[in-house]
């Protein structure tokens, strides 16, 4: 059970006072949310040596994360990932969403996405509850959808993200985090000598504009294959027309649904995603989800601005992401597992990063 302290973390243009709350555990591991965006904006533990590492890469201000485009540690909604060419097709009617990249939409539009919104908090049993209503038809969404999201920190250093959501009406969700990870430390320089694994055995292949082209692939034999413990530069550059288009990983893979590895939590059973090691801290990550895929994005696009933390330069690749979702542009491939959610039900989702030390 963490303490949860509260500190004003300054004010957005209008006034409305935003808040860095901080979750503090037993080994003194904090995780620090912003109440802007609902960003994880810090993540400080112990390496084996016993020097604090702030594993995240975050922002000192909330003008930064207001302006900011590259997602860091950001709560995203209404949803995650991309929409082609913003089309949503839904109840029988089609709504025309913001297309925020390229000819696309994107994490929920540049103003509309969750992590440009203020949210509610409180402090609770559960850790950290944030809440937030978008109304009916903002970013062209159809429904009013309530959502919460619970962030807590165990004893054992986990980070817990829980997400529920309900709607007035039948619309589309697919909450997820955009935690960017440097398990060597915020500011450290590039993830590509960190190890990475997914627990995964195929990806939703993707056409130049990152939209999946419905093949679902089989990662053996490809740069793909990361099932065993791999320098995430190892195949990073390889000559693959997947890795080309997307200028590294920054794609959706399938999470393994092993029942021996699942795990049952109160909120329903989570089943392992991925693993990931500091080849200089020694610093663990393994991560699980509900969720039936990840995103698993080398910050191919991070281009040292805006600067983080403590002047902190996120030069591309500085971060990696594990962002556990429904597959990109899932409502055009009804084979898929649908990001749908019907008046009157409750969509929820569990996501869990765990540190550890090897
Ligand atoms: C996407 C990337 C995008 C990034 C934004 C990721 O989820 O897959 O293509 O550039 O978010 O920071």
């Amino acid at each position: 059970m963490s303490v949860i302290s509260k500190k004003d973390f300054g004010c957005l243009a209008d006034g409305r006072p935003v808040f860095l709350y901080t979750l503090t555990n037993a080994n003194g591991t904090a995780l620090s949310i912003c109440t802007y965006g609902g960003h994880v904006q810090a993540l400080r533990t112990k390496d084996a040596d016993g020097a604090e590492v702030d594993v995240v890469l975050g922002y000192d201000d909330v003008e930064t994360y207001v302006n900011e485009d590259k997602y860091i540690g950001a709560l995203i909604g209404r949803c995650g990932n991309r929409i082609a060419r913003g089309r949503l097709h839904i109840g029988g009617k089609d709504y025309q969403l913001e297309c925020n990249n390229g000819r696309n939409h994107l994490h929920g539009g540049t103003l509309t996405g969750f992590n440009k919104k203020l949210w509610q908090a409180e402090e609770t049993a559960e850790g950290l509850k944030l809440t937030y209503t978008s109304p009916d038809g903002e970013g062209n969404y159809p429904g009013a959808l309530q959502v919460a999201v619970w962030y807590d920190l165990t004893d054992d250093d986990a980070v817990t993200i829980r997400y529920e959501a309900v709607s007035d009406a039948d619309t589309v969700c697919n909450l997820t985090n955009h935690t960017y990870f440097n398990l060597n430390g915020c500011g450290s320089g590039s993830v590509l000598d960190q190890e990475i694994q997914l627990f995964s055995d195929f990806f939703t292949e993707s056409d130049a504009e990152s939209l999946p082209n419905g093949n679902i692939v089989a990662v053996a034999g490809t740069p793909m294959d990361l099932r065993e413990l791999t320098p995430i530069g190892r195949h990073i550059d390889d000559d693959y027309v997947q890795l080309r288009q997307a200028h590294g990983y920054d794609h959706n893979w399938i999470v393994r649904r092993d029942e021996s590895q699942a795990v049952p939590t109160p909120y329903g059973t989570v089943y392992p995603m991925a693993h990931a090691v500091g080849n200089r801290t020694g610093i663990t990550l393994t991560a699980y989800t509900s969720q039936p895929g990840v995103q698993f994005y080398t910050g191919n696009y991070l281009d040292g601005t805006p600067l983080g933390k403590g002047g902190a330069v996120f030069d591309r690749r500085s971060g990696f992401c594990l962002e556990a979702q429904y597959y990109p542009n899932a409502l055009e491939h009804p084979e898929f597992p649908q990001p749908i959610l019907r008046k009157g039900d409750v969509w929820k989702a569990l996501t869990i990063y765990k540190l550890g030390r090897k």
